[in-house]
């Protein structure tokens, strides 16, 4: 029930019938006999309840003043009484921002129907309120959320970027360790040793420097990859002037985008390695969509094969590293291997999943061999 309410009509006997029967239901009447000092009691009445109006006054009438009344802020609910059965005008009234329309009789009996109609009223606002709270608390509870996301997304950058530093001093410090070594064959682990780092070193970069950290742009992280490699070789002779990058855009996880960046090193060191005993030649680094989840990426040369000419320098320096990181990273991707080669040269194909199912994850989890 409505503790106070105020009735507005011009009839100051139907104020005072009003305000005596509502009384006696424990409901504080206030009135007003015309419409403008209707507005200035609800002024100065700020804890009304429900306001019930004469639809015809003299001056200010039942139908402006709910139009009125409804451009407040924080309303009480408006009732349009008449003394006339007159649907057309209780349309109006209701498409005029009316809650309801009651139709008021000679004898006061209408007093009754006031009663229940400011009851729905009073429901209809305790539920409004209780559904703008509700609407209240989601919206904070979002913003709060939204927040939340935005610090942490700004807390995984700044973490990324502190791993791709620390990864990138490692990478310094092999190589000047590789630079001062003496023996061929460890001034060589140790440059191997920093291209790996690097490629791993190039994702977090990647990651930091990107909105996403979720997801890696593949076909940057390449791009800059290769750059890297060829960046550290030309100071050994250029030997990677001819390798080439050709990749269509796409997006991994983090995880797959490490694991194929370690496989693309491994590849293209071996080629530059073995490939050519003499004269160095192309390599040609290829990565192509297919389907959803799934994409192919091919290291090839034209270079004299596995089985050949190199093998008696392979045979000499091979530690086999190289494949057993391949093949464990491949498990991570859930990749077929295929290598083809023959004299006029050698073809890897890794087909690999971008993104990995959070199961199948765990599952590859286990130590590589
Ligand atoms: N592109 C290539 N052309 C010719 N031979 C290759 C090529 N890639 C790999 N090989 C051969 O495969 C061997 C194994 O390579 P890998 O497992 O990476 O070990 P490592 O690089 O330490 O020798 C190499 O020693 C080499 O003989
Ligand atoms: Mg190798």
């Amino acid at each position: 029930m409505p503790r106070k309410v105020l009735y507005i009509d011009d009839d100051a006997g139907l104020c005072a019938l009003v305000k005596r029967s509502l009384g006696r239901e424990g409901i504080e009447v206030v009135t007003a006999t015309d419409g403008e000092s209707g507005l200035k009691v609800l002024g100065d009445n700020p804890d009304v309840d429900i306001v019930a109006v004469d639809l015809y006054m003299p001056g200010l009438g039942g139908m402006e003043l709910t139009e009125r009344v409804n451009a407040m802020p924080n309303h009480p609910p408006v009732i349009v009484v008449t003394g006339a059965q007159d649907s057309r005008m209780a349309v109006a009234a209701l498409k005029a921002g009316a809650f309801d329309y009651v139709v008021k009789d000679v004898q006061g009996d209408f007093t009754y129907l006031l009663k229940a109609s400011f009851q729905a009223a009073a429901a209809a606002m305790r539920m409004r309120r209780a559904k703008e709270a509700a609407e209240e608390e989601v919206r904070a509870a979002r913003d709060r959320f939204e927040a939340l996301a935005a610090e942490r997304a700004l807390l995984m950058r700044e973490v990324n970027h502190r791993v791709g530093n620390s990864l990138q001093l490692i990478a310094s410090l092999l190589t000047i360790q590789s630079n001062a070594a003496a023996n061929a064959e460890v001034k060589e682990a140790l440059s191997d040793a920093t291209g790996r780092v690097m490629a791993v070193a190039q994702v977090h970069r990647r990651l930091y420097t990107s909105d996403d950290v979720q997801s890696v742009a593949v076909d940057l992280y390449l791009e800059a990859l290769v750059e890297d490699l060829r960046r550290s070789t030309s100071a050994e002779g250029g030997g990677l002037a001819q390798l080439t990058l050709q990749a269509e855009p796409m997006a991994a996880a983090p995880d797959h985008a490490v694991a194929l960046g370690m496989i693309v090193n491994e590849l293209v060191t071996n080629a530059l390695k073995y490939a050519y005993p003499d004269e160095k030649g192309a390599i040609r680094v290829i990565l192509k969509r297919d389907g959803d989840n799934r994409a192919v990426l091919s290291v090839e040369d034209d270079g004299v094969g596995n089985s050949f000419g190199a093998a008696a320098h392979a045979k000499a320096t091979s530690t086999g590293l190289g494949q057993r990181i391949v093949h464990a990273m491949g498990d991570k991707l859930r990749a077929r291997i295929e290598h083809d080669s023959s004299p006029h040269g050698t073809r890897v194909t890794v087909a690999f999943d971008l993104f990995g199912a959070p199961a199948l994850k765990t599952a590859t989890a286990k130590p590589a061999a």
